[in-house]
C-alpha cells in the first residue's frame, strides 16, 4: 500500500474511560474502543505516525502504532496534550462527561439501614473541545457524537460549539451498529457537507474515514 500520510503524525483517542469511586468501584461506560482501534490502525497502515491514547480496553495494539494506556478522563486529558503537537486529533474515545468530587481512599461501607447512597460528580475537562482551541491546534480536529434522534442537527451543533473541523456521528439504535458491535452506521459532517457511511464493519469504515482525512491534511501539506 502506499503510504498518502508518511510524514504526518496523527493522535487518536479510543475506548471508555473509568472514573474510581473507591479502590473497588468505577463509573464506566459500554464503549468497546473498537472503532478508535480501527482508525488508528488505518492511520498506521497509511505511513502516519500514530499515537493511541486508549482507556481501559483489552485490544491488542495495531501494528506500528504507540500506545499510551489510562483510565480516567483526567489521564486521558493529559495524555492526548502531552501527544500535541499533531497534523490530526481524532477523539474516539467515550470519555465520561462527569467523575467523583473525590476517590474515597477506602472501600465505601453501607450503614445499618442505608436506602440511598448520594454521589456527587463534577464536570470533566473536554478533550476534544480544549485540543481545539490548544495554542498548538491540530490542523484537523475530529470528533465523534453518539445520537439517536435528531442525528444531524446535534451533530453539527457539535462541530460548531466545539469548534471542530469534522465529527462523525453514531447513529445509535440502529441494528448492528454502536458500541459493542463491529460494524458501525456514521454521519460524516464538515463544512462541505454531510456523509452517510455504513452499516459496516468497523475497518471498512475506519478505512474510508482516514481516506477522508488523509485527503483534506494533504491538501494542507505535511505536519
Ligand atoms: N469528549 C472529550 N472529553 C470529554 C467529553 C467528550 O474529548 N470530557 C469528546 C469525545 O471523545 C467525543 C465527543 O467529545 O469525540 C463527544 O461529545 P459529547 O458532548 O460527550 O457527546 P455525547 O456524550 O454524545 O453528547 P451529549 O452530552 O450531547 O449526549
Amino acid at each position: 500500500m502506499s503510504a498518502p500520510l508518511a510524514g504526518m503524525r496523527l493522535v487518536v483517542s479510543a475506548g471508555p474511560t473509568f472514573e474510581d469511586i473507591d479502590p473497588v468501584r468505577f463509573l464506566g461506560n459500554r464503549s468497546s474502543g473498537k472503532m478508535g482501534f480501527a482508525i488508528a490502525a488505518a492511520a498506521a497502515r497509511r505511513g502516519a505516525e500514530v499515537v493511541l491514547v486508549a482507556g481501559p480496553v483489552q485490544l491488542p495494539t495495531p501494528p506500528g502504532v504507540a500506545r499510551v494506556d489510562v483510565r480516567s478522563a483526567a489521564q486521558m486529558f493529559d495524555a492526548v496534550m502531552a501527544a500535541l503537537p499533531c497534523a490530526a486529533y481524532i477523539g474516539a474515545a467515550a470519555v465520561a462527561d462527569f467523575t467523583p468530587r473525590a476517590i474515597a481512599a477506602s472501600k465505601l461501607k453501607k450503614q445499618p439501614g442505608q436506602d440511598t447512597l448520594v454521589l456527587e460528580l463534577v464536570k470533566t475537562r473536554d478533550v476534544l473541545a480544549e485540543v481545539a482551541v490548544h495554542p498548538q491546534r491540530p490542523r484537523l480536529v475530529v470528533g465523534f457524537a453518539a445520537e439517536t434522534d435528531d442525528v444531524a442537527r446535534y451533530a453539527r451543533d457539535k462541530l460548531e460549539r466545539k469548534r471542530l473541523d469534522m465529527i462523525c456521528a453514531n447513529r445509535v439504535g440502529l441494528a448492528g451498529s454502536g458500541f459493542e458491535s463491529d460494524d458501525n452506521a456514521l454521519l460524516v459532517i464538515d463544512a462541505n457537507g454531510e456523509r452517510a457511511l455504513g452499516p459496516a464493519p468497523k475497518a471498512e469504515l475506519a478505512a474510508v474515514l482516514l481516506d477522508i482525512i488523509g485527503g483534506r491534511l494533504q491538501a494542507g501539506g505535511a505536519a
